[in-house]
């Protein structure tokens, strides 16, 4: 039986004061041993908040990392401070950092090998445009990020990733999946991993959904076979938050 993990994804908001404040409204309702919960913060907010959720079954998250360990890389986070920081997870190829911030395949690939190295749990995100969706190749793009993004890690390794599905038409646009497309897409997620991986490795891996995820739909999302739990954009920035977890 796996685990479910919702996570939080602020994107980028909330100052490091506003952080403090919103991570103690949520504390108070997400704090479950039930699922897995995660706040994956701003950078600079990952220190304050970790000091609000530190006692807590809350786990803190950073929203990227580069993959080297050190070095002339103006403006970017090492995986060892992340860890030094308290931090548990990481997500990787956000779908925004690959059409604003030039992420590919191949460094999400890096970045999460990195992540593994140091013990940081990655949450890799697939997921297609509208565009891709309506010329029926969903299923093939995403397949081919899945391969590329965890392309040489070895079967033990691979279920220590977090993989969300968030379609991009569906990401702050209010217009979420429907469980049965969601699905669908997860499914086919989980059989690659199978494919590539073995058998046991697709049974064990989790696989979320994202895009306007909110506390009307959450229920019967994360209801679906393949789907375990959700990356929260927009509603986890709110007390909504807490149905979504408590779903
Ligand atoms: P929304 O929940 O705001 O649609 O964002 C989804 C997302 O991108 C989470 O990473």
């Amino acid at each position: 039986m796996r685990k479910k993990i919702i996570a939080g994804n602020w994107k980028m908001n909330k100052t490091p004061s506003e952080a403090v404040e919103l991570a103690k409204m949520l504390k108070e309702y997400v704090d479950t041993d039930k699922a897995d919960v995660v706040f994956c913060v701003p950078a600079i907010d990952i220190i304050p908040v970790g000091e609000v959720i530190k006692g807590s079954n809350i786990a803190l998250g950073a929203e990227n990392m580069y993959f080297e360990e050190s070095g002339a890389y103006t403006g970017e986070i090492s995986p060892a401070m992340l860890t030094d920081a308290g931090v548990k997870y990481v997500i990787l190829g956000h779908s925004e950092r690959r059409q604003y911030f030039a992420e590919t395949d191949e460094t999400v690939n890096k970045k999460v090998k990195k992540a593994l190295e140091h013990g940081l749990t990655p949450i890799m995100c697939c997921g297609e445009t509208l565009e891709q969706r309506e010329q029926g190749i969903t299923i093939d793009f995403v397949r081919t990020q899945i391969k590329r993004g965890l392309y040489g890690i070895s079967a033990e390794d691979v279920v220590k990733v977090v993989i969300a599905y968030e379609p991009i038409w569906a990401i702050g646009t209010g217009k979420t999946a429907t469980s049965d497309e969601a699905e669908e897409v997860c499914g086919a997620i989980r059989a690659v991993i199978g494919e590539v991986w073995g058998q046991d490795a697709a049974e064990k891996i989790r696989i979320q959904y994202g895009g306007s995820v909110n506390a009307k739909n959450a229920a019967e999302l994360f209801a679906m076979k393949d789907i375990d739990g959700g990356l929260v954009g927009g509603a986890s920035l709110k007390e909504e938050f807490k149905d979504i977890v408590n779903y």
